[in-house]
């Protein structure tokens, strides 16, 4: 594989391109207000793939974790440089808000109102009462109330801001002995927030206006959002009108923003502030009938320098004005690129479904944050990504969807990973801002390094991800105990002497909480180990890890029932004391039938042992080793009547990350079909275009790679090369795969279309064939398919009974059955 980086190279030789139903421009086709209002916190502004930068709005919305709120009601409050997408936890970042400003009484400079809560205005609306906002990738645009157009692109660090104002816009006031001009028209004026970032959190505000080029740096320490650390960030803006010469030229006043108390001429701010909240920034008036100012933005988490030197690197000065739309047009290229990689037919598919896809295709690479150079805790060659925020969220379903489309971008980030673990003991969890922040549940670094390792173990090296530093990393987390393992790592010490995370087991070093979530997801991180142990012929920690993967059972009591549920419904993931008796949690508890109606989120005192998800929810939480699960609950049909009482009682939870695999499951029952019709009915219940259309909040794009899954037909087992198959809802769907050069194409026979409601349909998979030999499951496809390039083809019918096959090897795979032992399948193609 020594050509390997040649194929990485993005010599765009898709198969597709011959395809009659290529989409040429899918970039197009992104929706990127899905999810920006009641919660989904997803991010619309401008950014590259995976761009340290993205440059979008703020409104004073309560919900505005990503900046942005679609709702008309709520007003602008800036537009800044860094936001997170899809998070919940605390306002991340939202950092450096530039703002336009027109009118300030009497024309005069001292008089404008500079503070957040003073300035703010709305946006225009359309006629149909929805704001005059618009995005496609690598660009955002709105037009505001005070009729001033703004217009955000950006590149990887640094943001460029297209500002127009309403040309000549006549001032009425009489003339102003502070400026030398004729009053006849406003001046337009930009002012530049240094210290409000999404929470208010500024500490040690510094600024300074260079008087010649009023070029204004500064940076504050600030609070990271779901964590104890704090971080420092730093800004550089310069500015522009274009046709004007020089950047800075033709500036007619400046000076430093206290609150709303501007200062003329003031060049320098240091103020440090304690325990309460201040605002300081720049304001800066242009001459009259100035009707374009582009604002370039730098930011960096090392030094106001290094910036400034991103702004000039990346964004060069030009005598003519910097040119925003060529850098718009660049990004979009760049997203073009990637998104073309995944095609879809779009024959006798509606529109939305194809938008619904490319959309939630797109939100799959707005994080992780590709943050190298700008690391400000030690100093590496190695990528440095952040805004990993959580792997909790992301591990299930986002970076298998890399591996079939984007394994460079996927080898990047598991060396940034790496790296972490290398400077700070243990791979990162949920990490923002540059600071460690709070464990949801296990060690979840642990199988996005596994679902690479065993996806690409042939091609680590080419990739530049080391074997030995990947298996080391793996065994940190699972062998040593961290100082706090609410931030890293695992409570590993009692993991391995007992087997279990126990209700009663005090220690000190992190909450003695999610006992039993975090008992099941350390005995899947153990099983990821085992995987990738045996692939580097450590056959004693393969059989050794295994071994442990299976204490999910230590927590599984046969004899609890729901209150008022079925009697099939029996056994249950429960809370166990070190002694090894059990506690008892409500199977209802943290659900929407719980009597006590209690949350089970982080910041609730949870002792009960789940997070975030029921116990329902949790005992179906084995994704290696479903026919144990199934042994455990009483055989198959005993396994389909629970499927479907947390189905159709609604235990499972379609906006959290947990509950992701269930309606899946029915595969490992021989009942394929009724897998396929609940996943139908979980997109057509809760997934949509609208600015409504996401469950919850999009964390990080798990949404997004979820939702993209299911259009596909696809599940994915991460750390294992297996997908659990359904149907597409397009009769063809390609992945070009750049790290191996290579299209597998999936090909719906029978393909009829999508029911809206998700019942029913010719949509349920009977016969599979790849390169045109017969494959022995309809429920399950190996990784070597896209590895070497292949047609699956799927005959479809209208007959929800269809089974995985007629013998054993046509169920899923799973550890107890012998599974996940065979890693390589010949398709004839040859790699
Ligand atoms: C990739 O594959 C295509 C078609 O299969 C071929 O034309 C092209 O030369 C290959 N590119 C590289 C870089 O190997
Ligand atoms: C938005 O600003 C306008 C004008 O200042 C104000 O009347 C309105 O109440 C604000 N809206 C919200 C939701 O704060
Ligand atoms: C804003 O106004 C401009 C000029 O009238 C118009 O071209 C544009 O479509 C409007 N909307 C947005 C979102 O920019
Ligand atoms: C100036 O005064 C005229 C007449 O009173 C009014 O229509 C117009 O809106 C005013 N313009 C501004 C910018 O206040
Ligand atoms: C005032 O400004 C306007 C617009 O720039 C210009 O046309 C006019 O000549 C100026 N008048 C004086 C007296 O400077
Ligand atoms: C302001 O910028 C100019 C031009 O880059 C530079 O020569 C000068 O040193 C700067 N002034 C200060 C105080 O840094
Ligand atoms: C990284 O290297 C630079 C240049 O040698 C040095 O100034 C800086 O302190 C180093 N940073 C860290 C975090 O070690
Ligand atoms: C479950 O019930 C059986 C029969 O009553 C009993 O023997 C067993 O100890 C119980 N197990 C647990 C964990 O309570
Ligand atoms: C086991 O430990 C729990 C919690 O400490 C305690 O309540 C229970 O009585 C113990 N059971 C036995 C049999 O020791
Ligand atoms: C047993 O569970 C109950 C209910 O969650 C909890 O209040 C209690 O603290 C638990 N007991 C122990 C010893 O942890
Ligand atoms: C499966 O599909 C292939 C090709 O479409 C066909 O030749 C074969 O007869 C089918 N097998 C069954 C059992 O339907
Ligand atoms: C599928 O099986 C169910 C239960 O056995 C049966 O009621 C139904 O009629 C079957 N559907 C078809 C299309 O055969």
């Amino acid at each position: 594989m020594k050509n390997l980086l040649i194929g990485l190279v993005f010599a765009l030789g898709y198969a597709g391109s011959a395809q009659s139903w290529f989409i040429e421009d899918p970039a197009s086709l992104v929706n990127l207000f899905i999810g920006t209002t009641n919660g989904g916190h997803v991010f619309p502004g401008a950014t590259l793939p995976h761009g340290m930068v993205k440059v979008g709005m703020d409104t004073d919305s309560p919900g505005n974790q990503a900046g942005y709120d679609a709702d008309p009601q709520y007003n602008v409050t800036g537009f800044s440089q860094l936001h997170d997408s899809g998070t919940g936890g605390g306002i991340s970042l939202s950092n450096f808000k530039i703002f336009p400003l027109l009118t300030c009484e009497q024309d005069y400079f001292e008089y404008c109102k500079t503070s957040l809560e003073s300035r703010k205005v709305l946006r225009n609306l359309l006629p149909d009462g929805i704001p005059d906002d618009y995005a496609q990738p690598g660009y955002f645009s709105t037009n505001l109330s005070t009729g001033i157009r703004v217009e955000l692109t950006a590149t990887r660090r640094v943001a460029l801001h297209r500002y127009t104002f309403p040309s000549a816009f006549p001032s009425n006031v009489s003339a102003n002995p502070n400026t030398n001009t004729n009053n006849t028209y406003i001046h337009p004026r930009i002012a530049v927030d240094v210290t409000n970032d999404g929470s208010q959190t500024s500490t040690f505000p510094l600024m300074t206006i260079n008087t010649t080029t009023k070029r204004v740096t500064g940076g504050a320490q600030f609070q990271a959002s779901f964590g104890p650390g704090r971080y420092t960030l730093y800004m550089c803006a310069d500015f522009q009108v274009p046709g004007v010469d020089a950047v800075g030229a033709g500036i007619e006043e400046y000076g430093a923003w206290l609150a709303d108390y501007p200062v003329q001429w003031t060049e320098n701010v240091e103020q440090v502030y304690y325990g309460f909240r201040d605002e300081l920034g720049a304001l800066l008036t242009f001459p009259v009938k100035t009707t374009t100012i582009l604002t370039r933005v730098g930011v960096s988490y090392i030094s106001t320098d290094q910036a400034c030197s991103n702004a000039e690197e990346e964004i060069p000065d030009s005598g003519t004005g910097w040119d925003f739309d060529g850098l718009r047009e660049s990004a979009y290229d760049t997203w073009k690129e990637l998104l073309s990689r995944i095609q879809v037919d779009p024959t006798g598919v509606d529109q939305e479904i194809v938008s619904l896809f490319y959309s939630s295709l797109y939100r799959t690479h707005i994080v992780p944050a590709d943050y190298t150079g700008e690391n400000p805790l030690w100093n590496s060659t190695e990528p440095y990504y952040d805004s990993l925020y959580c792997n909790w969220d992301t591990y299930r379903t986002l970076y298998s969807l890399y591996a079939l489309h984007a394994p460079v971008d996927f080898a990047r980030i598991v060396r940034g990973l790496i790296n972490i673990q290398q400077h700070e003991g243990w791979l990162p969890e949920c990490r923002g801002a540059t600071q460690k922040q709070y464990i949801q549940g296990g060690s979840n670094g642990d199988p996005i390094l596994g679902e690479f390792f065993v996806k690409f173990y042939k091609y680590a090296d080419a990739l530049n991800v080391s074997a030995t530093d990947l298996y080391n990393a793996l065994l940190a987390d699972a062998e040593v105990q961290p100082p706090n393992w609410d931030l890293e790592g695992r409570q590993v010490n009692i993991w391995k002497s007992l087997g279990w995370i126990p209700q009663d087991g005090y220690e000190s070093g992190g909450t003695n909480s999610k006992q039993v979530s975090r008992t099941l997801e350390h005995a899947f991180g153990d099983f990821v180990i085992s995987q990738v142990a045996q692939l580097l012929g450590k056959t004693e920690d393969a059989a050794k890890y295994a071994q442990r993967s299976g204490n999910f059972a230590n927590v599984w009591n046969p004899n609890v029932t729901v209150p008022g549920g079925p009697s099939s419904v029996v056994g249950m993931m429960q809370p166990r004391f070190m002694n090894g008796t059990f506690n008892y949690t409500d199977p209802r508890h943290c659900s929407v039938n719980d009597p006590t109606q209690a949350t089970c989120y982080l910041n609730a005192a949870n002792h009960d042992g789940f997070y975030e998800s029921s116990p329902l929810v949790y005992s179906q939480y084995v994704p290696h080793d479903t026919a144990r699960l199934i042994v455990l609950q009483g055989g198959p049909q005993n396994f389909i009547d629970r499927l479907n009482f947390i189905m159709d009682e609604h235990y499972f939870d379609e906006t959290d990350e947990p509950s992701q695999q269930i309606p899946f499951m029915y595969h490992y029952a021989n009942t394929p079909g009724h897998s396929t019709q609940r996943s139908r009915q979980v997109i057509s219940g809760y997934f949509n275009t609208s600015v409504n259309g996401l469950p919850g909040n999009d964390d990080s794009g798990a949404m997004g790679s979820y939702a993209a899954f299911y259009l596909a037909g696809l599940y994915p087992l991460p750390a294992t090369r297996q997908f659990l198959l359904s149907s597409p809802y397009f009769p063809q769907i390609s992945f070009y795969n750049p790290a191996f050069n290579t299209t597998t194409t999936i090909i719906a026979h029978g393909f009829n279309g999508n029911p809206a409601d998700g019942t029913g349909g010719s949509v349920f998979v009977q016969n599979v064939t790849i390169n045109d030999q017969p494959w022995h499951s309809c429920c399950y496809i190996e990784w070597d398919a896209f590895e070497q390039g292949a047609v699956i083809e799927l005959q479809l019918t209208d007959n929800i009974n269809v089974t995985c096959g007629s013998d054993s090897s046509a169920l899923p795979p799973s550890l107890s059955t012998g599974g996940y032992g065979d890693f390589s399948y010949d398709f004839g193609m040859g790699v």
